[in-house]
């Protein structure tokens, strides 16, 4: 006797997806390079219905040395008439690196780039353990806002009894899609699956830094359970920052 396991594509959960993760600012990181760059992104969040989009380049002091003036300006210079020509919700945040200028700005309680009111999207170092990986979420817990962890999966250091620490603490663990599309290698792809299995992520994003990260996305299959948990994702992300 024959058994079919039923798998579902995730293209079919991207109708009205808010993205909390995005570098299709033009010219300021890795992600789109050029206006067309960014356009082909946008034509592509179309195309799979998603309409509404946190903008988030890198802050990294020592290779993007972006800042949220600097920020600012090219968002409403570049970005801004893409929206309105494309009818497409954005809106601006950022990627920051958790690098002792990232606690400067906070501890300087310098103005930051939040999702929604208070909230901070964060990453650190795929390769290597910061001694003060820890400590600069007591700085971001003290400067008064709340934490979302970008892809957690991707970080080698980070295990079981570390990622239960964050949750425990109010830190959000933001699923990077790509991460289950096979992007960075079987052993992340691994660890989100296992990760999205044992209920740690809270929240979702595409980290679009292409237009072809988004085919990847569309075109990544799950069986029943794991469509259910991003459909919850994706719900959740939906209503997080709606004021
Ligand atoms: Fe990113």
């Amino acid at each position: 006797m024959w058994f079919f396991r039923k798998t579902l594509k995730l293209r079919d959960l991207l109708e009205g997806f808010v993205d909390v993760h995005s570098h299709l600012l033009f010219g300021v990181d890795d992600g789109a390079k050029t206006q067309e760059d960014s356009i082909k992104i946008l034509n592509t969040y179309k195309k799979l219905g998603i309409n509404s989009s946190f903008v988030t380049p890198h802050i990294m002091s020592q290779i993007y040395p972006n800042s949220t003036e600097s920020l600012k300006v090219e968002f409403e210079s570049k970005l801004m008439p893409l929206a309105a020509e494309y009818d497409f919700n954005l809106q601006l945040a950022a990627e920051y690196f958790m690098d002792v200028n990232f606690c400067d700005m906070l501890k300087a309680e310098q103005p930051m780039l939040t999702l929604g009111e208070n909230t901070l999207l964060v990453e650190s170092s795929t390769v290597a353990y910061n001694f003060r990986f820890e400590d600069a979420f007591s700085d971001i817990e003290e400067a008064g806002y709340l934490a979302i962890l970008a892809h957690p999966e991707r970080y080698p250091y980070l295990d079981d009894s570390m990622l239960k620490r964050l949750k425990n603490r109010g830190v959000m663990l933001q699923l990077n899609l790509p991460s289950l599309a096979g992007v960075y290698g079987t052993n992340v792809t691994n660890r989100a699956y296992s990760m999205l299995k044992n209920g740690y992520y809270d929240i979702t994003g595409t980290d679009t830094h292409t237009a072809l990260t988004l085919d990847k996305i569309a075109n990544i299959s799950l069986n029943c359970k794991q469509y259910d948990t991003v459909k919850y994702l994706m719900y959740k992300n939906q209503y997080l920052f709606e004021n």
